[in-house]
């Protein structure tokens, strides 16, 4: 039976007064829950955003750390994003993609062939990351059916990585945690190692480990044969992982070893796309690479509204026509494909990051790294790595064994905790903190983020040390 809620329909949930919290503990399963809570959680409210930063259900401004999940890169409360999507709502708010278009996709799909690399001319969009990935591997599947090679399939993908919540994409997934206990296509996967350097071999050096690394891509494809090989999933940098930075040169190595071998390269920019690297696609202007397709969601919109897609290559395109399978169907699309609202909002959304968004993110870029690279002087931090507006903190144990503190698998949330009181929210990871604010942040805002951040670090080495649970 419903359980009784003070709120009436239609009543505005004011902030703090608690309300939205018991509503959703009675009522909403909140994604990546577990068993012994789902169903019964209570989580941070949120109740308004505005530029950088957002404010909880007590009224508390804090800096917005994660940018949401990585995604509201011109920064909340943009009053032209909301206008465009009033406008097109008023204008269009829906047509059916199965046999009608509309002009605000035409018109995205353009501009992202122009920012794209490569011959990447083509964009199916898709109502988030999980559906664009998905989409780009079922698009591989018909495309080597059509091609009449049906055993080529398989699909090439790395520890660490994280591609979504949806059976194939999920599939991919590279971390333990999320496929413990859950069901999966394993059998048309094939892992591959993380490219993360901070843990490589002890006394390897990290040319060394590159060498290893694309060695170990070139046996694999031997091993279980380029034929039965259809495509390699990678993030340019594995940002669920960890932030994970690739080594220089690993990712055209193995764009080169796919070419050879006629392995799709499907280049999942979900997270690093429009903006997060200063670049609308890194794959290009930052790793240059131009892969056989990009997936990318989030920043797309900033977040305002879902939407995904995957560009395509002008190759695969044309091959497919030219194929003796003219009726073969790529029996493929969602309700949402192309929606007016999502594909509007991004155009006004790509505006704002060619007219100075992208130019401000590779300006501060090196300064929001290097501060927060200082963090390092703190003992429980190993290491701080990043990109572009994306950093890891990753807490160890100690230097020396870089234990990930096994011992306290909360001490993400620990610090997050304490910054949560001084005014930032952090994206907790296990060990490790992401830092990922919106792409509008200034010098100043930096500064404040990085202080908070140290005194949170510091907050949580004194109450391990209390504890006896650390010993640094
Ligand atoms: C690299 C990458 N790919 C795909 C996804 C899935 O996207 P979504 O959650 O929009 O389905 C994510 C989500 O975080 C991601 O980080």
């Amino acid at each position: 039976m419903a359980a009784q809620s003070k709120i009436k329909a239609g009543e505005l949930i004011e902030p703090g007064d608690g309300d939205a919290v018991e509503l959703a503990k009675r009522h909403l399963v909140q994604p990546w829950p577990y068993a012994g809570s789902v169903g019964n959680e209570a989580r941070a409210l949120i109740d308004a955003g505005d530029g950088i930063y957002i404010t909880d259900g007590s009224g508390k401004r804090l800096i917005d750390g994660p940018a949401g999940m990585w995604c509201i890169n011109v920064g909340h409360r943009r009053e032209e994003l909301a206008k465009v999507m009033y406008d097109q709502a008023m204008a269009l708010s829906y047509n059916t993609p199965w046999y009608t278009m509309n002009a605000p996709s035409a018109e995205l799909a353009r501009r992202i062939a122009d920012a794209a690399p490569g011959d990447l001319s083509h964009t199916f969009f898709t109502t988030g990351g999980s559906s664009a990935v998905e989409t780009a591997l079922r698009f591989m599947q018909f495309y080597n059916n059509v091609r009449g090679r049906p055993e080529k399939k398989l699909i090439l993908s790395r520890g660490g990585a994280y591609h979504g919540s949806t059976y194939l994409s999920a599939s991919l997934n590279g971390r333990p945690r999320d496929r413990d206990w859950m069901d999966g296509a394993g059998e048309l996967v094939v892992k591959l190692s993380s490219p993360d350097p901070f843990r490589r071999p002890k006394g390897m050096s990290v040319a060394a480990f590159t060498d290893f690394l694309v060695d170990q891509f070139r046996d694999t494809v031997a091993r279980v044969g380029a034929d039965r090989i259809g495509a390699f999933v990678g993030e340019p940098v594995q940002a669920s992982g960890g932030v994970i930075v690739p080594p220089d040169g690993y990712l055209k190595r193995i764009r080169e070893i796919c070419r050879e071998n006629d392995i799709l390269y499907v280049s999942d920019e979900v997270v690093t796309g429009f903006g997060r690297l200063g670049h609308v696609f890194a794959s290009g202007d930052v790793f240059g690479i131009d892969p056989d397709m990009i997936t990318f969601a989030k920043g797309v919109t900033s977040g305002y509204f879902p939407l995904g897609g995957v560009i395509i290559s002008e190759r695969l395109l044309e091959e497919l026509r030219r194929s003796n399978h003219p009726d073969a169907l790529f029996g493929h699309g969602l309700t949402y494909t192309s929606h007016p609202i999502g594909c509007a909002v991004a155009l006004k959304n790509l505006d704002l990051l060619e007219e100075g968004v992208l130019a401000h993110a590779r300006e501060i870029a090196p300064y929001f790294q290097a501060q927060l690279k200082t963090l390092e002087e703190l003992p429980l931090v190993g290491e701080v790595r990043g990109v572009g507006l994306m950093a890891c903190v990753e807490c160890v144990a100690d230097r020396e064994s870089k234990d990930p503190l096994q011992l306290d698998k909360d001490v993400g949330k620990r610090i997050d905790a304490h910054c949560h009181e001084l005014g930032l929210l952090v994206r907790p990871l296990i060990n490790m903190c992401v830092m990922s604010p919106p792409l509008i942040i200034s010098r100043e805002q930096v500064d404040d983020m990085v202080a908070i951040l140290r005194e949170g670090i510091s907050r949580t080495m004194d109450d391990l040390r209390k504890e006896g649970a650390w010993r640094g």
